[in-house]
């Protein structure tokens, strides 16, 4: 353990994640799925307070409904304090008071983003200082989407989704949210996708492994405009099976004037990418006005951050 100064209390905020692109190809052997993604931090985010304790106790509360969100070892931020006490060898222990901004299980990590802030957190209170890349290592062990919540921007990833290329990203994207009451299980999501492909035979389905070029000039251009056509997600159709009113959502998006809409990582939350903060105003007014709960926010955005 390094001498680094020990904190009081800290509070770190991480932001939550859409999928501009999701192409997953075949399960492999340790039960995840080759992916080739991209990923962009939207203004959304997970504020997580550490204070000292002698044990490890939790609390979540938020403005979106937390009633599904573990309060045991099955909580990703409480098992992430947990494993760098023991990779430091640390023997003091932590309270984890998470306020929740990213809807839970909505396909937008904000549980990946509880454990990236909180590891960030528990490195600061405890002095371990264990760098970037000690935890981008400790957060892959967590989660395939953990070390994207602690890195943030927009970034490529292959492998489980956890290997990160940083992509560029000029300006600000300017997305509508629409949150859906009832989550998705996203094991269970990947599953579907799985049985869709044994029936249609996709044997294919390697060759979605890799980022289109234009997405990444689109990307790095900033232009909205380029982005939209080239945006997929593959495990959409698994989300749509089992919420249909998803399809519906999207074209409401789309008819109202967003350039266009994906579901988030494994859904249900639904993405419209719109061509400026006035067009996403508009998008979000109308989407609410007829019965959708609509967010408007904006990436790309920093990762896991301490602020205090
Ligand atoms: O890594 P994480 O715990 O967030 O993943 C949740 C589940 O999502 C995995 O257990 C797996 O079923 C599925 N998954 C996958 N392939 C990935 C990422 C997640 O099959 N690359």
């Amino acid at each position: 353990m390094s001498m680094a100064r020990r904190a009081d209390a800290v509070h770190v905020r991480a932001p939550g994640k859409i999928n501009v692109y999701l192409g997953v190809g075949p399960r492999r052997d340790d039960g995840y799925h080759a992916l080739a993604t991209v990923f962009q931090a939207v203004s959304l985010y997970e504020d997580v307070h550490a204070s000292p304790s002698d044990g490890f106790s939790l609390e979540v509360s938020g403005s979106v409904d937390v009633s599904g969100v573990p309060l045991d070892d099955r909580n990703l931020a409480l098992r992430a304090a947990k494993l760098l006490a023991q990779h430091a060898g640390v023997t003091e222990g932590v309270h984890l008071d998470i306020r929740k901004g990213v809807p839970v299980a909505g396909g937008m990590g904000g549980g990946s983003a509880d454990a990236a802030a909180a590891l960030v957190a528990c490195d600061a209170l405890w002095g371990t200082d264990l760098g970037p890349r000690g935890l981008h290592d400790l957060a892959a062990r967590l989660g395939a989407d953990v070390p994207f919540a602690l890195h943030g921007g927009t970034a490529v990833g292959t492998g489980r989704g956890d290997e990160l290329t940083p992509a560029l990203a000029r300006g600000r994207f300017d997305w509508v949210l629409v949150l859906s009451e009832q989550g998705l299980s996203t094991p269970e999501v990947y599953g579907r996708l799985d049985e869709l492909r044994d029936d249609a035979l996709a044997d294919d389905a390697t060759s979605l492994l890799e980022v289109p070029v234009a997405l990444l000039q689109a990307l790095r251009a900033g232009d909205a405009q380029e982005l939209a056509p080239v945006m997929l997600n593959d495990l959409e159709a698994a989300a749509v099976l089992d919420r249909p009113d998803l399809e519906h959502a999207l074209a409401d998006g789309v008819r109202m004037g967003a350039l266009t809409g994906i579901v988030s990582g494994s859904g249900p939350t639904i993405a419209f990418l719109c061509a400026g903060p006035e067009a996403a105003r508009t998008v979000q007014a109308e989407l609410q006005a007829t019965g959708h709960e609509a967010l408007h926010v904006h990436g790309p955005v920093p990762g896991a951050q301490l602020l205090v």
